[in-house]
């Protein structure tokens, strides 16, 4: 029997092992499957940890949530096709779930599938090396547990162990010597840590505003968000301001590009992003990429081109996400099941460049969902995993863009119509603003 190994249990990987299970469900004959997952639960990134730093084995540590994070995007925008919120959670529910609603929707889906026992947890993969000569992978795993190492052979390897969560950390003058707290985005866990402290974040992008929300949210008395590029633009309360790229520091006091200044700042929030980090992937079989919409050497975004036995999912930036790795793990499902058959290198090759040169021409948040969308409908269609409005959920982004304009505080009051019930969501009980407590708990009641 082929063996197929899947490296990470967030929800890229749970996608590959349930496309296995629900072609197995069909009848067919599946390789056997095994998923290695560094941390006791699946879930990946939506599996919260109080934990920063390293863990209990030394193993860096994996999430970059923390309390009191809500979905960023409507949840209508990345239900799955094959298992609803509605057939979840038995009952309707708002639009911008908090993690841990939507950690137990991830759950519920592979939990239903039954495949929890294809996952060796706390085993972290540290290498990966393919013969030429055998057509075989060889991956050598740790067993934290019980301290050992494993070597196995797999004709199959698919990496889905994300790309947000070794953080990009850039170094600014004075840091050395700057007199309060300097951290990354990846270690933030609470934001009551910062009530009553005036911030300073770098970086415009979501872990930012979002930061910045949070710690307004829960009593900071000012956020000062500095950018590279363009500054966010939303219109925020008054206790914000955008500020040019930091560059300096001299005790607590910050300098930016246009002269100006921040007295007596207490802590610098690194919103800088993520790096692509695979160090147990030997050179030849390692992806290196920057977080883009389209990622070279991977055809359709998912086959590596140079190995057509290995396969990368979810390491596109993401507009688009649980659906979208569903979508490219039915695809790798059908390449390894010889569903599907790929062209040759020079033609994989030639396809994917096509595909840079349209990503080369994104401009607009609109033109960049547009573009994914685009690839997921590609995967879609030779695969048989359930069709599903992608127009209907390009609006829902559009509306949720424009939401966003309108009053960044206050986006996430907002509901939106699923595209795979046809039904409506209902408004949350209580507004974001006022929902200090985010547990599923406190989430689900009606009132
Ligand atoms: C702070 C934050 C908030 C986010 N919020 C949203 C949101 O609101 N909505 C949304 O749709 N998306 C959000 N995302 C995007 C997120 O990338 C996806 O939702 C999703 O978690 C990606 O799934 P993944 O499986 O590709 O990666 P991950 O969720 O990162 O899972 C990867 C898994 O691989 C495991 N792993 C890593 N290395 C190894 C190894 N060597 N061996 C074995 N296992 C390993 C990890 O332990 C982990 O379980 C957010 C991301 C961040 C950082
Ligand atoms: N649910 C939620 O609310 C939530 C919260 C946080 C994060 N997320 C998710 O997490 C993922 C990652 O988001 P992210 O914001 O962490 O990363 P990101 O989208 O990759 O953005 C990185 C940001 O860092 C800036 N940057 C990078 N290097 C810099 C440097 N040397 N100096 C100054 N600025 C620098 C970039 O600026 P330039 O524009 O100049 O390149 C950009 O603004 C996204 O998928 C997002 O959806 C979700």
């Amino acid at each position: 029997m082929s063996r197929v190994a899947v490296i990470g249990a967030g929800p890229s990987g749970l996608a590959a092992l349930r496309a296995f299970q629900s072609a197995k469900a069909k009848g067919a004959k599946i390789p056997e499957i095994v998923c290695f997952e560094r941390q006791d639960d699946w879930g990946g990134l939506w599996n919260y940890s109080w934990r920063t730093g390293l863990d209990e084995y030394g193993e860096p540590v994996h999430s970059s949530m923390y309390r009191y994070l809500w979905s960023n995007g409507p949840k209508e925008a990345l239900e799955f096709a094959d298992y609803t919120f509605d057939e979840h959670f038995k009952t309707p529910i708002g639009s911008y779930p908090p993690r841990e609603v939507l950690w137990d929707y991830i759950k519920g889906r592979v939990e239903k599938a039954g495949v929890r026992s294809w996952v060796r947890f706390r085993t972290p993969v540290r290498d990966v090396s393919y013969d030429k000569k055998t057509g075989k992978f060889t991956v050598v795993a740790h067993d934290l547990k019980a301290d050992k190492s494993i070597t196995e052979k797999f004709d199959n390897v698919i990496v889905a162990t994300g790309h947000f969560s070794t953080p990009n950390v850039p170094q600014f003058e004075g840091f050395r010597t700057f007199g309060g707290r300097i951290m990354h985005a990846h270690d933030f866990r609470d934001a009551l840590e910062f009530k009553g402290k005036d911030i300073l974040i770098v970086g415009t992008s979501y872990s930012a505003e979002d930061i910045g929300s949070q710690c307004y949210k829960y009593g900071c008395k000012s956020v000062t968000i500095s950018h590279r590029t363009n500054p966010t633009g939303y219109d925020w309360p008054k206790a914000f301001s955008e500020v040019p790229i930091l560059t300096k520091v001299e005790g607590k006091k910050a300098f930016f590009k246009d002269g100006s200044t921040r007295e007596n700042v207490d802590a610098i929030i690194l919103c800088t992003g993520y790096q692509h980090h695979f160090p147990f992937m030997r050179d030849d079989l390692r992806l290196r990429t920057k977080n883009k919409m389209w990622v070279m050497n991977l055809y359709k975004g998912v086959v590596w081109e140079d190995n057509p036995k290995l396969f990368y999912l979810g390491m596109q930036d993401q507009y688009y996400t649980f659906n979208m790795f569903d979508a490219q793990a039915w695809f790798a499902r059908d390449v390894i099941l010889g569903r599907i058959k790929l062209p040759t290198k020079a033609t994989m090759r030639k396809h994917s460049k096509l595909w840079e040169s349209k990503e080369a021409k994104i401009v607009t948040p609109k033109d960049a969902w547009e573009f994914q969308a685009d690839n997921i409908r590609e995967l879609l269609a030779a695969t048989d995993y359930p069709s599903f409005d992608i127009d209907g959920v390009n609006q829902l982004l559009y509306e949720w863009k424009n939401h966003k304009k309108e009053d960044i505080m206050n986006f996430r009051d907002n509901a939106y119509r699923s595209v795979m019930t046809g039904k409506m969501s209902p408004k949350h009980h209580t507004k974001w603003m006022k929902a200090m407590d985010d547990s599923l708990e406190s989430y689900l009641r009606s009132k």
